[in-house]
């Protein structure tokens, strides 16, 4: 995919330095409120079922697929011919496959609809890759060739965000049973009985180890620690149990942090009162995912692992702190947004280490594949649920001063097509 960034970004490098200084520091903030408050919610926020369908589209075929014709997997190599991750988003008359009614499992967040979001518009897109069709998603013929298996997404609170849509999307079939979850509910299992699938969902922001001091409302009174070449024990305990993987990261980099390697304190990121050597978070991030993926490249692994790039946020007029909002009510095209600064740094540090570890991972046989999320989420502006995060917002006061989320998705919404993307890769592919 072609963002054209670089470029754009060149022509820019004089007054960025400055403006990413101040973004920075206000980043971690931003991202301690939007991401902790999402990621802390009351336990009976987050058992709450779901239900849903969507949309999902196929690449090159010839020949159009009827549903339920092959439920096998289709040869590797059909999929290669199309790049899914460019296209553009086009009118989806048909809507979401399910329904804030319909599922139950939607964080209230991200019930934009439940909130009293009015707009409706941004629910009938469907991504349109450039040069092939993808079918709807099915969820029925998802669950029947993922009969048997057991998938983990592994990241922040956007893979959340992301399992609660799969998950609604599925209930449409059948209603997924909760089988765990840890003590803050950020990590949880589910199973389908009827096809003993599993799908679990694990908290590990940094994939490495870190230690956060943050209390429940997301306050922090110290750095994170992070321990760059130690894994988040979460994820690498099962590691080998999971038939296909997702993991990604990415914004908890921004945070103000303290790094360690080889058990010594090596430097931090924004850390004025210790006296530290201020490495930066793409200092901190290129050594975590080098040793992340390291680890899967050389894992043995038999299944399928995905690494998803971190997604952007759509911040109009001042971040999140400042009073940014995210008004559009309809898709962007491509060339019509820019990806701000510092998505474009995360991005460009993990395509780095991706390309590095693909060309190790298919050496060794381990099946390690890119999902760039990236173009298709930036042109989605009107997903989020702005200030409808909270109930009903403005219901006592019209004119009330309400923190935006710019970053989250609405639930249905844009999010629910990374899984016409991903059932295109895995069960048409
Ligand atoms: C779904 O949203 C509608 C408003 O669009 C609301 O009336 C209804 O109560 C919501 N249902 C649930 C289950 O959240
Ligand atoms: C369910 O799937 C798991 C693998 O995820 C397998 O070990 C187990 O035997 C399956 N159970 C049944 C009843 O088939
Ligand atoms: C790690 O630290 C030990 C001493 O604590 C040192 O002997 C070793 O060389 C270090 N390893 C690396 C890779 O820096
Ligand atoms: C900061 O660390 C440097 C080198 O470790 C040391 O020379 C300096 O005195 C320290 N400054 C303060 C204020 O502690
Ligand atoms: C909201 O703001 C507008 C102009 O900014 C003002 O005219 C109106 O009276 C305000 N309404 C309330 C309920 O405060």
């Amino acid at each position: 995919m072609k963002l054209n960034c670089t470029q754009w970004l060149r022509n820019k490098q004089g007054h960025m330095l400055l403006k990413l200084v101040v973004a920075i520091l206000f980043m971690g903030l931003a991202f301690r409120l939007v991401f902790f408050r999402s990621t802390r919610l009351p336990p009976v926020l987050e058992e709450i079922p779901l239900t849903e369908k969507t949309e999902l589209a196929e690449p090159p075929l010839p020949v159009q697929v009827q549903e339920n014709e092959d439920q096998a997997p289709r040869e590797e190599n059909v999929e290669e011919k199309c790049d899914l991750f460019t296209g553009d988003w086009i009118p989806n008359p048909s809507g979401p496959i399910y329904t804030n009614q319909s599922c139950s499992l939607i964080e209230s967040h991200q019930n934009c609809m439940n909130n009293g979001r009015p707009d409706t518009g941004y629910l009938y897109w469907r991504w349109n890759p450039r040069d092939c069709e993808i079918p709807p998603f099915d969820p029925e013929r998802f669950l029947e060739t993922m009969r048997h298996k057991t998938w983990a997404v592994i990241g922040d609170s956007i893979s959340r965000n992301h399992v609660q849509s799969l998950l609604c999307m599925l209930s449409m079939v059948e209603q997924p049973v909760q089988v765990y979850h840890d003590e803050e509910y950020r990590s949880k299992r589910w199973h389908f009985p009827s096809y003993n699938l599993t799908i679990s969902v694990i908290w590990s922001p940094f994939l490495v180890e870190a230690a956060i001091f943050e209390d429940f409302n997301g306050v922090s009174t110290s750095e994170v620690e992070l321990y760059l070449d130690k894994f988040d024990k979460k994820w690498t305990d099962s590691y080998q149990n999971f038939d296909y993987i997702i993991f990604s990261s990415g914004e908890w980099y921004l945070k103000s942090a303290i790094y360690h390697e080889n058990n010594t304190i090596v430097g931090c990121h924004y850390c004025p009162k210790r006296n530290l050597t201020q490495l930066g978070f793409v200092f901190a991030y290129h050594k975590a995912l080098q040793y992340v993926f390291n680890f899967i490249a050389t894992s043995n692994h038999k299944g399928h692992i995905f690494f998803r790039t971190s997604t952007p946020d759509h911040f109009e007029n001042g971040e999140w702190f400042s009073g940014g909002t995210c008004p559009k009510t309809t898709p962007v095209k491509e060339g019509e947004i820019e990806l701000k600064d510092l998505n474009r740094i995360l991005r460009d540090v993990e395509l780095e280490e991706f390309e590095k570890a693909a060309v190790e991972a298919s050496r060794n046989g381990v099946k390690l594949k890119l999902l760039d999320l990236t173009l298709l989420s930036l042109l989605r502006p009107d997903g989020h649920p702005g200030p409808y995060r909270e109930f009903h917002p403005f219901a006592g006061d019209k004119n009330a001063t309400v923190q935006n989320d710019c970053l989250h998705w609405c639930l249905p919404g844009p999010i629910d097509s990374w899984n016409d993307v991903i059932m295109e890769i895995v069960v048409n592919g």
